[in-house]
């Protein structure tokens, strides 16, 4: 059987009096890859950074290899971040004042790791961004950004990877080698959670829900 990596347990989350997650069970387990569909404004990035320790639920628990760790204070939980989990944001999020290989190996200082940077070279040579490698974000487009960040995101080759529209922004052909490289961590024993819009990902993965009124609907 797989290792079970996360396990979210009868999650809810409210802003306010607005309840946006009503109850969600969820495991995602190593080597799976998973899509969460849904439409604008179901909670489906709301879901997935709770599934990254990025922010807390109103209740229910977050297992890591089973140990509860939401309750974790907060150096605690940056460090099973940075050790544990890819996340690319919806909105690539990139440190203004670093460069694109910079930005690319951001949290494997976090995570204690050194001689990261042939590799982060390498993976943004991949993704075709070989010539921006000393661009700070402002020099970069929306695409390129977002290619930085995926970067940032498989560095580490942790075991769990969430990635937020992923293929946003970006062309066929870039979509293309993207979504490879979230399937090749996949095939490589990552946990790989991915929320999008883009049919043609979803239909790849090896399980697909739909976030619709505050609750996962498997399907398939
Ligand atoms: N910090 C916050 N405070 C109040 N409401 C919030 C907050 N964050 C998200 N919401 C609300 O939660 C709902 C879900 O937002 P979320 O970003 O999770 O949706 P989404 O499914 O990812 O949408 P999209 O497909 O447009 O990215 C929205 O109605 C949003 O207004
Ligand atoms: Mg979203």
């Amino acid at each position: 059987m797989k290792k079970t990596l996360i396990e979210l347990k009868a999650i809810h989350k409210s802003f306010g009096k607005v309840g946006i997650l009503g109850g969600i069970d969820f495991i995602a387990t190593a080597g799976t890859t998973t899509a969460i569909t849904g439409n604008s404004g179901e909670g489906k990035t709301t879901l997935l950074s709770i599934m990254g320790l990025l922010q807390k639920p109103t209740s229910g628990s977050i297992l890591i290899d089973g140990k509860d760790a939401a309750n974790n204070g907060i150096a605690e939980l940056s460090k099973i971040r940075a050790a544990r989990i890819g996340y690319l944001f919806q909105a690539p999020r990139l440190v203004g004042s670093l460069t694109a290989l910079e930005n690319t190996l951001v949290c494997t200082a976090l995570a204690g790791k050194s001689n990261m940077r042939k590799k982060a070279v390498t993976l943004l040579a991949s993704l075709g961004m070989s010539k921006r490698l000393d661009y700070k974000p402002e020099q970069l487009s929306i695409g390129q950004m977002r290619r930085v960040a995926l970067a940032r995101a498989l560095v580490m080759e942790t075991d769990i990877l969430l990635a937020d529209e992923p293929t946003n922004d970006l062309d066929l052909a870039l979509s293309q080698i993207v979504t490879s490289s979230l399937f090749q961590a996949g095939a490589n024993g990552t946990a790989v959670v991915i929320v999008t819009h883009d049919r043609s990902l979803a239909a790849k993965t090896d399980c697909e829900y739909n976030l619709a009124d505050g609750i996962l609907h498997h399907v398939r």
